[in-house]
């Protein structure tokens, strides 16, 4: 196989949905809970390299039981977007900056990292494909899912020679069900998601298998979201379930968790520092203990907090609680500056703004 392309064969679904029941999901169609016609696989064996490119319609898959994947867990993913523009154009937004965090992610977890021309070749034909399944900008985006995982059936624990790569797409909405109102978080003391060495900075299947019982955690208690603190004192804010986390001091700064090793590297996240810092904002990457988090909610010196992520966007965070107690955030409602950047950001994405960076790719 060549670096340059993929000749990717296509098996077109003879029975994709009615246009009747398409138009019907793309009015609401929630997150991730339904999926387009067709899905995208590309195999890779120490022998052959990537071959065996091709698209057919969406549906289950076989597998040999002892596949490593199903053991030990050998698994990375991404998650991007597909937009609407209101002159019909179809947007990608930063797509090679997820197939270099793939590309990480695979060297991590000791898999075959997929180049960066056949991710992007992918995504490409692959959303040209399916391009009748983005929504409108009024509704949201289509959501776009690679993965890969260990295909060999082997039961030592070892790096498998076989690897299944695979892109699935599905109309998405807002993915938390509240929309654009504020959401509440459970500070966990005693969980964490990643220690130093760790795979906190990958984004493997595990990351997020280790967050779940935080996350019930989060809800027994009557929130819609965890933030976690760092493995080693269990003091320093690190990110959220599935999303990083930003504070606006009351000086109009914006204070972000920095990059340890033990955090996801969110495309949105480095989005959101180099808007901010375009905007003139001071922008610092530091730690910050919960602790001193509560103390300057109480105080009024933090002025608003905000979650992001390709999932979530931009999410303001109205109300924090831990074992203590709760605490509202400022006046508990969505922030100025939030809504500013959540603006600036998906204006770009939808190509409503000006793309002075280069960011917006169109397929
Ligand atoms: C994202 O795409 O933003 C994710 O990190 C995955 C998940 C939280 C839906």
């Amino acid at each position: 196989s060549s670096e340059k392309s993929l000749s990717i064969t296509i098996e077109q679904n003879p029975s994709p949905a009615s246009e009747a029941h398409r138009q019907s999901i793309l009015q609401d169609p929630g997150f991730g809970k339904v999926f387009t016609d067709h899905m995208l696989l590309i195999r890779y064996s120490e022998e052959k390299g990537w071959h065996d490119a091709h698209i057919k319609p969406y549906g289950n898959i076989s597998l040999d039981p002892a596949v490593c994947v199903f053991h030990y867990a050998q698994e990375i993913f991404e998650g991007l977007k597909a937009y609407k523009a209101k002159d019909g154009r179809i947007l990608l937004f930063r797509p090679e900056a997820n197939a270099q965090r793939f590309i990480n992610s695979a060297k991590r977890m000791a898999m075959a990292p997929l180049p960066e021309a056949y991710f992007l070749q992918a995504i490409h034909e692959f959303v040209k494909m399916e391009q009748n399944w983005i929504p409108d900008q009024s509704v949201g985006t289509l959501y776009l899912r690679p993965f890969m995982i260990a295909s060999t059936p082997y039961l030592g624990v070892k790096a498998s020679p076989d690897y299944l790569f695979m892109l699935i797409a599905s109309p998405a909405g807002s993915y938390f069900s509240k929309g654009a109102k504020p959401v509440t978080v459970w500070v966990s003391e005693f969980y964490t998601r990643a220690a130093s060495g760790g795979t906190g900075e990958a984004k493997c299947g595990g990351n997020y298998a280790a967050s779940l019982l935080a996350q019930q955690e989060a809800t027994k208690n009557g929130c819609d979201q965890l933030v976690f603190l760092d493995a080693a004192e269990h003091k320093w804010i690190e990110e959220m379930g599935g999303m990083n986390i930003f504070f606006v001091m009351d000086d109009g700064s914006l204070l972000t968790p920095p990059l340890s090793g033990t955090i996801l590297p969110g495309v949105t996240r480095n989005s959101i520092i180099t808007l901010a810092k375009e905007k003139g904002l001071t922008v610092r990457e530091d730690r910050y203990s919960a602790e001193q988090w509560i103390k300057d909610i109480q105080s009024g010196k933090i002025r608003e907090v905000f979650a992001c992520g390709t999932a979530a966007v931009v999410t303001p965070i109205g109300f924090v609680k831990n074992k203590d107690g709760e605490y509202q955030i400022h006046d508990g409602n969505p922030g100025k500056l939030t809504q500013e950047i959540h603006k600036m950001l998906v204006d770009i994405q939808y190509g409503n703004a000006p793309d002075t960076h280069n960011w917006v790719k169109e397929v």
